[in-house]
């Protein structure tokens, strides 16, 4: 099948940039991207790209040229659903709140409403592409779904897992390491394949375009994230023994990722990961292994979290005990509020979990991040049920620029890794602060030697 006409349900991270880039290679091909809620729909048809929901860089400027030439965003999901040759479920699969797998397995419900949706409304063959990131064997409750409960016409489903980084999507799904496509190994399924691997084949080499079986694709986006994430747990694991021998982890971090088989990326220390992807898709590994009974394997990834959580609460407590055991009324100004540098996205953000131990320690943050607000960041806390959201409010300041918000702070901690935090002029911010001034480096991102010589007690992570 010749696609002509793409539509992608879910308006998010993933769901606005991929078909963006689609949109921008593809211009032959009229991509329609829905989602049930209007103000986000809104804010990607705002005149001013710049103004869309979602900050990446690179990202309006091909908004900019692609929307409304062969790039729509809508809400109205039946109608760009009966148009589409090819549609894209790119909705969000949270962790279940409720019920059986509480806290582990994905949630699937809004995975099974698209799929309900789309049997109801499609009246010709589609080819239905999970670019969410699902459990493995997922497809097949989607087919059952779509042939059960739709008008008779054929269903292809492909897995078409999405591998790229919040902060660098742009060049990410433009340079990509590799596209996966999983597929039924039928005549039909095969030509569904090629369907996709056309419309990728638009800016991707054909030798990085991957087809496998369905579950193949499924299963390897889970591991891919996996092993990320337990790199960082890895070399996090090593920090805190770092700071109890006097081995300094960016040297290690050095040191081994010269060796060619381990390789230098994905070793930097720090606060914690965090992002909407690691411990929810490592989570849902956990569960997956445990219903099949592979205890040993579902423990030997949950590790990798129970490493995560650890590495966030060590750097509160080393704030409170650096601080002379108590932080109460104190004033410890964060930099950064993102999960990583180059984007608004503040999910599972270490800085939140940071937050919140020291709020419940009675200390007064300030907050400056450059991309998130004060609404996003009173909602993360409120989210965690910890205190009431008025005592949110009372414990947090957020400020709009750095200078302001490290005033009379007895400590700043880096969250975030933003580039411009190492410009400062940090002999500025020392003679603004309470004495001793301590800086606690989460991210491991500022010249210590300098920063000690200003006058600064300076704590990285791992050293
Ligand atoms: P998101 O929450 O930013 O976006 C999902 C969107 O889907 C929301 O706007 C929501 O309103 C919409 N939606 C939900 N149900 C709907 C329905 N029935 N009809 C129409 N719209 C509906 O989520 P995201 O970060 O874009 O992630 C989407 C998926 O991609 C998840 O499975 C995630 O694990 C995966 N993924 C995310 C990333 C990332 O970096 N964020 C990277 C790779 C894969
Ligand atoms: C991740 C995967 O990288 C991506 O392939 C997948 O599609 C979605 O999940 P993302 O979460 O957007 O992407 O960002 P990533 O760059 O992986 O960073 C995740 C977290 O790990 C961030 O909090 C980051 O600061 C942290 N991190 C990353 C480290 O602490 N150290 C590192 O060396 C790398």
């Amino acid at each position: 099948m010749k696609i002509t006409k793409i539509c992608c349900i879910g308006a998010g991270y993933v769901g606005g940039p991929t078909m963006a880039v689609i949109a921008q290679k593809c211009p032959h091909i009229q991509v329609t991207v829905v989602d049930l809620n209007e103000q986000r729909i809104a804010d990607w048809n705002d005149p001013n790209p710049e103004n869309i929901p979602i900050y990446e860089p690179g990202l309006s400027e091909i908004v900019a040229e692609a929307r409304g030439r062969n790039l729509f965003f809508s809400t109205d999901v039946d109608k760009a659903i009966d148009e589409a040759q090819m549609i894209f479920i790119s909705v969000n699969t949270p962790t279940k709140t409720y019920g059986k797998g509480k806290g582990m397995a994905a949630d699937l419900k809004y995975i099974e409403l698209c799929a309900r949706q789309i049997a109801r409304v499609a009246k010709q063959n589609k080819i239905v592409v999970e670019k969410s990131t699902l459990p493995v064997r997922t497809a097949e409750a989607i087919k059952s779904i779509l042939d059960n409960t739709g008008n008779g016409v054929q269903f292809q489903i492909l897995s078409n897992p999405e591998f790229l980084a919040e902060g660098t999507a742009v060049t990410d799904l433009l340079n990509p390491d590799r596209i996966l496509i999983g597929g039924d190994t039928t005549q039909e399924g095969e030509e569904a394949i090629n369907s996709l691997v056309e419309v990728y084949s638009n800016w991707v080499r054909r030798d990085q375009i991957l087809t496998t079986n369905v579950w193949s694709s499924e299963l390897s986006k889970l591991t891919a994230n996996a092993f990320l994430a337990q790199r960082i747990s890895s070399i996090n694991a090593m920090s805190e023994l770092c700071e109890k021998t006097g081995a300094d982890v960016n040297e290690v971090a050095k040191a081994i990722g010269m060796d060619s088989r381990i390789g230098p990326k994905f070793l930097r220390a720090s606060v914690g990961f965090g992002g909407s992807c690691f411990q929810k898709d490592i989570l849902n590994l956990v569960y997956i292994a445990k219903s099949y009974g592979l205890n040993e394997v579902a423990d030997y990834w949950e590790q990798v979290i129970i490493m995560n959580d650890h590495q966030k609460r060590r750097f509160s407590s080393k704030i409170v005990q650096t601080l002379y055991n108590t932080v109460a009324d104190k004033k410890i100004t964060f930099l950064g509020w993102a999960f990583k540098k180059d984007t608004n996205d503040t999910r599972e953000s270490a800085a939140i979990y940071v937050a919140d131990d020291l709020i419940n320690e009675q200390a007064k943050i300030s907050v400056f991040d450059p991309k998130v607000s004060k609404n996003k960041m009173l909602s993360d806390l409120d989210y965690l049920e910890t205190r009431s959201s008025e005592d949110n409010r009372d414990a947090i300041s957020v400020f709009d620029n750095a200078y302001d918000a490290c005033k009379g702070a007895h400590a700043i901690a880096i969250l975030t890794e933003w580039d411009e935090f190492t410009t400062y002029d940090w002999k500025k911010i020392y003679d603004s602060m309470h004495k001793p001034a301590f800086i606690f480096d989460g991210r491991n991102i500022l010249n210590a030697k300098q920063l000690e010589s200003i006058g600064f007690v300076y704590r990285g992570i791992g050293s």
